[in-house]
């Protein structure tokens, strides 16, 4: 995030000598995006940051990716797949291009220590309570928080009080607010949906004891990814102090401040994130469309340039009976295919004030494969729901279409 904070102890000049009670050095460590030239924070560790005693390669769980091919929009059910693992290693992935790789899990025990090493991570929480424990701290997170972890900072994710439903877009590269809602010096401008007051850092360091822990890294490798397992001398959660604009933040989909107007909104207007090649949007309850001949629900529409991904995270699916939506579905309206509402809804939309949705959009400008557990939960019928006969009488398909 392109706005400082400072947490804990950090002395008044930076890389210079701050001791510890014993008298010797903190370790000072700088956290810094393309290179030396944006974002950084530094951290002060009580132990070597640099201390590792053993590498191994880790091998996850393998995962085929399945080009989509017959051309099909597709149509997931998230919540068959089984509580079960850790919001880490237990992510069952869905969709992947080589920008983003799409995953969803029902986490039911802490996970390990990680470090993505390839990129940014975005966490949606659909469901649960979990504490998102870092270097940097500890977030609190609830239903609707989404959570931006930065690119090799060490976390877990600890689920509190039973398991978490989670969404996860690992990105290749970094995630963060539109450009054009930020100033030349990264301030929220007055049309942005979300500001600075609606994001929450970690307030005070997270400390904690012991030797050989092992962090499970993913990382680069020529011509794809791959896992390492280091084992640390120390317990990586030593840093009593840190300060910069780098860090994991929290924001509520709750926070975000529909745009609305007298005919439809694109989706821009309810875009939250960018990240390499992609964006997320949030789709929230809103009053529509108040033109005198509104149609409130969306035009069919082809995204020429683009994959659609939709998460139907909360609200009334009910309307979209004639398509199988439902609670944690995922559709995916791939480039080449033309999608909108289901027949009848833009008649049936007619007068209708408000909306009650709750979505996450990703839309990817390059193609999106179909990870093997997707495969497992796909409704095989979805692509055939537009012709396959009029949709019920009563209700309102959500504006996303
Ligand atoms: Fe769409």
């Amino acid at each position: 995030m392109p706005y400082y904070r400072s947490v804990g102890e950090v002395p008044p000049k930076r890389h210079t000598q701050f001791r510890q009670p014993d008298g010797s050095l903190y370790a000072e460590e700088l956290m810094g995006q393309e290179g030396f030239s944006s974002d950084s924070s530094l951290l002060y560790h009580r132990h070597l940051p640099t201390a590792i005693v053993a590498a191994e390669p880790y091998q996850p769980p393998a995962g085929a990716r399945t080009p989509n091919q017959p051309l099909k929009p597709r149509h997931l059910r998230t919540h068959k797949i089984d509580a079960g693992g850790d919001a880490v290693l237990g992510r069952a992935h869905l969709l992947a291009n080589d920008d983003c790789r799409i995953s969803y899990v029902v986490a039911d025990r802490p996970s390990p220590l990680y470090r993505n090493a390839i990129g940014d991570e975005c966490l949606y929480l659909e469901e649960g309570t979990v504490r998102l424990e870092s270097t940097f701290g500890s977030l609190a997170l609830n239903p609707g928080d989404y959570a931006v972890v930065p690119r090799s900072v060490i976390f877990r994710v600890v689920p509190v009080g039973g398991a978490a439903r989670m969404l996860v877009v690992e990105a290749t590269g970094h995630i963060g607010p539109p450009n054009r809602y930020l100033s030349v010096r990264g301030q929220f401008l007055e049309h942005a949906p979300y500001c600075e007051r609606d994001l929450r850092t970690p307030r005070e360091p997270l400390l904690e004891d012991g030797s050989e822990v092992e962090v499970y890294v993913q990382h680069r490798l020529r011509g794809g990814i791959a896992w390492t397992r280091h084992v640390f001398a120390h317990h990586p959660f030593d840093v009593i102090g840190w300060d910069g604009c780098l860090y994991p933040w929290a924001f509520s989909i709750h926070d975000f401040e529909p745009i609305t107007g007298r005919v439809h909104q694109p989706p821009p207007v309810h875009q939250t994130f960018q990240g390499p090649n992609f964006v997320i949007c949030s789709f929230v309850p809103r009053k529509v469309d108040y033109h005198p001949l509104s149609i409130p629900v969306p035009y069919n529409h082809h995204n020429v340039d683009s994959d659609e991904v939709l998460f139907y995270t909360g609200g009334n699916y009910e309307a979209r009976r004639g398509s199988g939506i439902e609670q944690g579905s995922i559709s995916l309206h791939p480039g080449g295919f033309t999608h909108g509402p289901q027949p009848g809804a833009p008649e049936r939309a007619i007068g209708v004030e408000y909306f009650d949705e709750l979505a996450v959009m990703v839309d990817t400008f390059r193609p999106l494969d179909l990870c093997e557990p997707a495969l497992a939960i796909e409704d095989q019928e979805y692509a055939w729901s537009w012709s396959r006969g009029s949709s019920p009488a009563t209700g309102v398909d959500p504006a996303t279409g």
